[in-house]
């Protein structure tokens, strides 16, 4: 017989049975779960709403659940619908009928609700801890490479020289904001919804503060609808994990360029990558290809949560018991990159001569030689437009600025000197952008300064 049996003439359809049970899922919120109900137990009984005896047994009880479910020693059932009734129907085999005292003063409305919170807070604390690790990673690569030159790119075309070290903080810097926003969310998660009962409280002289305190909740739902009818500290998660996970893809996208022969700028680890099973040659950048490939299922989990939600009537609606497979799917699926995320950064090759000789085979300074001419007093319109001749010029004898003699510049304009040939070394042009945030060495090591003070406070 089913827990809530009582009203109903026949057994549910088989069909129905398995269409609507959790359990298959949910049981992963079991430990979750019994924290929650340990916590309303000693509420119940502190509050007199149940005798301590009592109090005492369910508790132990829930323990012993808890060590069976942990040891697989119990079997959770689609009978049963889902984790909440399952651990109750174990409650009541193990300790008898005060058992059911259990659920006094309390729905599995606000029971699902309260676990959901419980999960995501873990959630957010273990996806911040991971994002640290790999802002540490990629911290230690750019020191290790403040002297190394690259292109810098726009359009995919190469633009301007800039320090590696500077391109790796860029990723720093997009995770900082992510483990920002992780903390952000983390205060509006961390409301205990229990107590709201169903969706309009309970006649139960109940505690609310009393569990939220028992449980480290920051504060108490305000509003038993909203605590029991809302999922979007879900949503905010999924939205949170959708940003991580651009991020972290637009970063694979690189390493898989810059692993390409095209580029040739770097070489994972071979523990990083896999090969081929017909082309003996090949080295595949999988890792990072896979995580780059797995963002579509976190923006998937995002917009399938939001479009669940945003039809249901106040409050609590079956419907929302779609929540789960996403938010555990996403944090699975974060969990897994973000581990590999930072033994991948560590012990990657940088090959610095490469990118050295993309940045002098190209045209990279062609900006600081319009500058020079402007800084002579040039109108800078006047100067893009020699400068662009220079470069076409080059391009016709296949020579690079640093190749023409001064003779040839000044054919162009004569207020290039011979010291032309300082300023257009790629040294010259990443140091001459000495501004706050940019790519002079100074600046750079500012930022490796300021990133660790904000790492240290994640
Ligand atoms: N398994 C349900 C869920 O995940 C638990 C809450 C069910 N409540 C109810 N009144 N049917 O949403």
């Amino acid at each position: 017989m089913k827990l809530w049996g009582g009203r109903f003439t026949k057994p549910t359809n088989e069909l129905v049975d398995e269409y609507t049970a959790s359990i298959k899922f949910d049981k992963r919120l079991a430990e979750q779960d019994i924290k929650g109900s340990l916590a309303h137990v000693e509420m119940l009984s502190e509050n007199n709403i149940i005798s301590k005896e009592d109090a005492e047994t369910i508790s132990k009880g829930l323990k012993t659940v808890a060590e069976k479910i942990k040891n697989n020693e119990v079997h959770l059932s689609e009978d049963h619908e889902d984790i909440h009734m399952n651990v109750e129907k174990l409650l009541i085999d193990e300790v008898g009928p005060v058992g059911g005292k259990l659920h006094t003063g309390r729905s599995r409305n606000d029971q699902v609700a309260l676990d959901m919170r419980i999960y995501t807070r873990e959630a957010t604390v273990l996806i911040s801890q991971l994002l640290v690790d790999v802002q540490e990673s990629l911290l230690e690569q750019a020191k290790a490479n403040l002297d190394t030159i690259l292109p810098g790119y726009t359009h995919l075309q190469r633009a301007q020289p800039v320090r590696f070290a500077h391109h790796l903080m860029a990723y720093v810097f997009m995770f900082q904001r992510d483990v920002e926003r992780l903390s952000d969310s983390y205060k509006r998660v961390n409301q205990s919804p229990l107590g709201a009962g169903a969706l309009a409280g309970t006649t139960f002289p109940i505690d609310r503060q009393y569990a939220a305190d028992r449980l480290q909740f920051q504060g108490i739902c305000p509003n038993s609808l909203d605590a029991v009818s809302d999922r979007d500290f879900v949503v905010e998660f999924l939205s949170n994990s959708s940003l991580i996970s651009m991020h972290l893809s637009r970063l694979c996208e690189e390493m898989v360029q810059w692993s390409s022969a095209e580029f040739n700028f770097i070489e994972l680890d071979d523990a990083f990558c896999t090969g081929s099973s017909m082309m003996p040659q090949k080295k595949n950048p999988d890792v990072a290809e896979l995580v780059r490939g797995k963002t579509g299922r976190v923006y998937g989990h995002l917009i399938s949560l939001l479009t669940m939600l945003k039809g249901l009537p106040l409050a609590y609606n079956k419907d929302m018991q779609e929540d789960k497979e996403g938010m555990f799917d996403t944090v699975d699926t974060l969990k897994g990159a973000l581990a590999l995320f930072a033994p991948m950064i560590s012990t990657m090759n940088v090959k610095k001569e490469n990118m050295y000789q993309a940045v002098i085979k190209d045209f990279s300074n062609a900006t600081d030689l319009a500058d020079y001419l402007v800084a002579k007093d040039i109108p800078f319109r006047e100067a893009h437009a020699i400068v662009g001749e220079i470069v076409l010029n080059c391009i016709q004898q296949n020579k690079y600025l640093l190749d023409l003699p001064l003779s040839e510049f000044q054919q162009y304009s004569d207020f290039i000197e011979n010291d032309i040939y300082d300023v257009l070394t790629p040294e010259a042009v990443v140091d001459a952008r000495d501004v706050v945030g940019a790519t002079a060495k100074s600046r750079v090591i500012e930022q490796f300064e300021q990133a660790s003070r904000l790492i240290e406070l994640n």
